[in-house]
């Protein structure tokens, strides 16, 4: 390790090093917490930004991982302190973690930015975590780590092995729906898809932002690919401690790790991944945060390139748990060394091709070749057209390939609350042909965009076998889910994207092929649709959810606040007694 920088120029120094009375309270009150002066005298504090919390059913290894954390900042001669922060757990935050992931990222930044913090270790994986981490550390910019929470194991049920949470339970809520398995079937079924501490076992959007966290070089080679109840889980939890000590002496921060080539290849490798639609956001929102340029231009050029090599649910047939043992991220992007820049810096301080060079695929079924790809092309597809001028994307590996160029009549759904009550209506004149159309779903007018976008197959087509339909909203869909689901329409309909103008019987085009999603309704009529369209008013009078829906982007451009999307800079702040 190279030293970069000395104890006097250390951010917390203005704190602990500082002359007269500042200096001495925050040392007898940190003394007040049972610490010896050789604790903390003289030595980096590194901050354990923890997103662990009872009310966040991933994170329950995490009290664990964080003493292994600690004990490798000890090791180093840091001076570990654990900060809670915002859980975001997926199962449970309502109406929508997107929302709590730009708080996440606030609460993120300003804990760092408030407290005496050399460097910080990011403990996260439930879907919102790892972005909201990644960007509140970004802002901040001082060095960081993150440690990605890993895949909880293989669902089993009965005689079944290869259970995906998410993508493997809503396949039986569609058979439970259609009477063809019992509810105490259903409900055991579920209990088998989530049996172990960790996220997701499926490539959703924890496992998906995990790894991409990885190829932007923000956590150890390879770190997300590790279950979460594998002994090698701790022991990189530990090295992560001791690394981040390294980091703040060799003063290597965000800036200096993550660039536009970084997040480039992490596009490449979300096609490949058949990463969740959820990483369009995110990615766009993260390389916001750190001043760089990355547009949905940018996965759709790598959409044409890169085939889908991971075999894994719900694009694919395995889990992460197989994608580990086949080598996991490494080696799938040793596979995509053609595609990749090599040279892009990571947190080890070495290249992302220095990282790679040992790496070997281990099962060639799980993790495929170009030749014998899951899908011939990326994964994730960005279309545009009358219907979405700012683009909308599918997720076509995991979608019906004779829906994916279609054009069928409209069945509009004004809101969530109307689709409920509508849908499995005996008389709702709808057919396999038609297009199921969800408005008022979006950012700002859901808000925050939940997973509504698998919209549910009425109930008399899941009878009749229908199992996939062309659906489209301003919504975004769960990671782990799949069907011809056209995402994420922008402008959304609640601030007058010509979503908000369908109406029932309206013809809609899709071409999958082609990239295209058009209304087939003449721009006149259009024109009176949208002088006549009211806007519905705001779900929230004050408090956060105020906050959000006046400042939210849209989905294009990463779903961030405005002005913490900006670029600009923040002092540190001032001291004080
Ligand atoms: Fe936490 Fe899926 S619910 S990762
Ligand atoms: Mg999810």
């Amino acid at each position: 390790m190279t030293r970069k920088i000395e104890l006097k120029d250390l951010r917390s120094q203005t704190w602990f090093g500082a002359s007269g009375q500042p200096g001495n309270h925050k040392s007898y009150r940190t003394k007040q917490m049972g610490f010896t002066s050789e604790d903390f005298q003289g030595k980096p504090v590194i901050g354990i930004l923890s997103t662990w919390s009872d009310l966040n059913s991933c994170h329950t290894h995490f009290p664990q991982r964080i003493e292994e954390i600690k004990r490798g900042i000890w090791q180093e001669g840091g001076f570990p302190v654990v900060m809670p922060t915002l859980s975001v757990g997926e199962t449970y935050v309502r109406p929508s973690t997107l929302i709590y992931r730009n708080l996440l990222a606030m609460d993120a930044e300003e804990i760092l930015r408030s407290h005496p913090i050399d460097g910080v270790v990011l403990l996260g994986g439930c879907d919102k975590t790892t972005p909201g981490l990644i960007m509140g550390a970004a802002s901040m910019n001082i060095p960081a780590i993150f440690v990605p929470a890993g895949a909880m194991l293989r669902g089993h049920f009965r005689e079944k092995w290869m259970l995906g949470t998410g993508s493997s339970t809503w396949g039986a809520l569609a058979d439970f729906r259609a009477g063809k398995i019992d509810e105490k079937t259903w409900r055991a079924f579920g209990e088998g898809t989530a049996r172990s501490p960790g996220t997701c076992n499926t490539m959703g959007t924890a496992s998906t932002m995990t790894s991409l966290a990885d190829v932007l070089g923000l956590t150890l080679p390879g770190a997300s690919s590790i279950p979460a109840v594998d002994a090698r889980h701790s022991q990189m939890a530990s090295l992560c401690g001791r690394r981040i000590v390294e980091m703040v002496w060799e003063d290597l921060r965000p800036k200096d790790v993550v660039s536009r080539a970084s997040f480039l290849n992490a596009v490449i490798a979300d096609m490949a991944l058949s990463g969740s639609t959820n990483s369009l956001i995110h990615l766009i929102a993260m390389a916001r945060r750190l001043g760089l340029e990355l547009t949905l231009d940018d996965f759709a050029a790598a959409s044409e390139s890169v085939p889908v090599i991971c075999n894994v649910q719900p694009s694919g047939s395995y889990l992460m748990e197989d994608f580990f043992y086949a080598g996991g991220l490494l080696a799938l992007l040793k596979r995509l060394e053609g595609h990749l820049d090599l040279s892009c810096m990571t947190v080890t301080g070495k290249t992302l091709g220095e990282n790679i060079a040992d790496a070997a695929v281990y099962n060639d079924d799980v993790i495929r070749t170009a030749e014998n790809p899951v899908y011939g092309a990326g994964g994730l597809v960005v279309i545009r057209g009358n219907l979405a001028p700012r683009g909308a994307v599918i997720k076509r590996a995991a979608a019906d390939p004779k829906l994916q160029k279609h054009t069928g009549p409209a069945v509009v759904f004004r809101n969530f609350k109307d689709m409920l009550a509508r849908v499995d209506d005996p008389d709702l004149p709808v057919t396999a042909d038609s297009v199921l159309v969800l408005q008022d779903a979006g950012p700002v007018g859901a808000p925050g965009m939940p997973e509504w976008g698998m919209l549910p197959i009425p109930k008399k087509l899941l009878e009749q076998g229908v199992r996939d339909m062309v659906r489209i909203s301003d919504a975004r869909m769960s990671g782990t889910s799949y069907g011809t689901c056209i995402l994420h329409v922008c402008p959304e309909s609640r601030v007058g994207g010509p979503l908000a103008f369908v109406r029932d019987g309206d013809l809609i085009s899709l071409d999958v092929e082609g990239r295209v999603l058009d209304l087939l309704v003449d721009e006149a009529e259009l024109e009176e649709r949208r002088k006549a369209w009211v806007a519905p008013p705001p779900h929230y009078e004050r408090g956060f959810g105020s906050l959000h829906i006046e400042h939210v982007l849209q989905a294009d451009e990463g779903c961030d606040l405005d002005f913490l999307a900006r670029p600009g800079t923040i002092p540190d702040p001032e001291a004080r007694f």
